[in-house]
């Protein structure tokens, strides 16, 4: 049994004059201690993804179709109301997002609390959900410190006296508090420079694999998922246009999206690059292009690509592209 499974999820936002149909017909599935590389560029419903599945949407957030299952089990259908929208206040939810499904905040690194210690600020987050004294709080962020790499005399510290690096990981320590079975990080080092990033992702990934936790790294750099992630999902308005096993995704993609966003990225083992910039921008998904939403933008782009859907297409090795010219683009003959 996977530990999370997203099936068929559609979720839009209402705004004025009409909906941003910001992810649609969403499938994936990630098992205990596997990492889901969730990458694609600016506006493509990354985050509202990740924030669906943990249920911490805005009002304007309606539910359209889909299940969320974890541990075999469906979260999401009880929480839906009958107008599509969430109910924040499931107390099932509430527990399930702070023991077993924790989030690191794009931008999270500047939430701490600039007047009080980050010590104590983790105490106090810990005591606010569980019955324990101060003194074993503070030895649970102690451990928790030493695990992240924070000196343990910097705990008394004020926030302003951490460095960029340090509260990124006095935010994961945050996230780690109660052993999470997933952590959901939505941009977790892009506000570091690329050295503190690769030294914090190295991090991440020997403490994910100690516990055996699952994550979802949501990002828009390729460069930041590909030594660390088994599993890619390329998002584009609000599609999942690839998803595989990384290595296979990376060596032979199908789909023309990922090609591009890989554009001009070597290979696992080699020189990482940023992502190659592709002509024009991501559309507006008030009105999303018909038919394939990367049409517009794709230099494999016939007719039909702009008229109809495409169906996903499933290679044997369990590799999934929505192109209607999949095969031909995984075999990178002409189209
Ligand atoms: N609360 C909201 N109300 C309306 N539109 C929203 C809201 N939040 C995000 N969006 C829109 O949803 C789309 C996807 O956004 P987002 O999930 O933040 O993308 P990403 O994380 O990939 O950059 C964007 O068009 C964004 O403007
Ligand atoms: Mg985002």
């Amino acid at each position: 049994m996977a530990l999370l499974e997203v099936k068929d999820l559609t979720m839009h936002f209402k705004v004025k004059g009409g909906w941003v149909y910001a992810v649609e017909d969403v499938n994936f599935a990630l098992e205990s201690g596997e990492t889901l590389g969730l990458v694609g560029e600016s506006g493509c419903g990354k985050t509202t993804l990740g924030y669906g599945i943990s249920q911490l949407l805005p009002d304007n957030a309606h539910i359209k179709s889909g299940q969320i299952f974890f541990k075999g089990q469906d979260i999401l259908t009880p929480s839906v109301k009958k107008n599509g929208t969430l109910n924040g206040y499931r107390p099932e939810i509430r527990e399930l997002r702070w023991k077993e499904i924790s989030m690191i905040f794009q931008g999270a690194m500047n939430a701490f609390n600039p007047v009080q210690r980050v010590g104590n600020q983790i105490v106090e987050a810990i005591r606010v959900h569980d019955k324990v004294t101060w003194q074993e709080a503070e030895d649970r962020v102690a451990e928790l410190f030493k695990l992240v790499g924070i000196p343990e005399d910097r705990i008394e510290n004020y926030p302003h006296e951490y460095s960029g690096g340090m509260r990124q990981r006095a935010m994961i320590a945050m996230a780690l508090v109660h052993n999470p079975s997933l952590i959901i990080a939505d941009e977790p080092t892009t506000a570091l420079d690329v050295i503190m990033q690769r030294r914090i992702l190295s991090e991440i990934e020997k403490i994910q694999k100690q516990f055996s936790m699952a994550m979802i790294i949501i990002t828009h750099d390729v460069s930041v998922v590909a030594n660390v992630a088994d599993k890619i999902a390329v998002m584009y308005a609000g599609r999942i246009m690839e998803y595989g096993n990384i290595k296979d995704v990376f060596k032979r993609s199908a789909n023309p999206y990922t090609k591009a966003l890989f554009g001009g990225f070597p290979n696992l083992k080699g020189e990482k690059k940023r992502i190659a910039s592709i002509p024009g921008n991501p559309p507006s998904l008030v009105e999303p292009p018909s038919g394939c939403r990367f049409h517009p933008r794709c230099k494999y782009a016939k007719e039909i690509c702009k008229k109809e859907k495409p169906k996903l297409i499933t290679f044997p090795n369990g590799q999934q592209s929505l192109c209607h010219f999949a095969r031909e683009v995984q075999a990178g003959g002409a189209v």
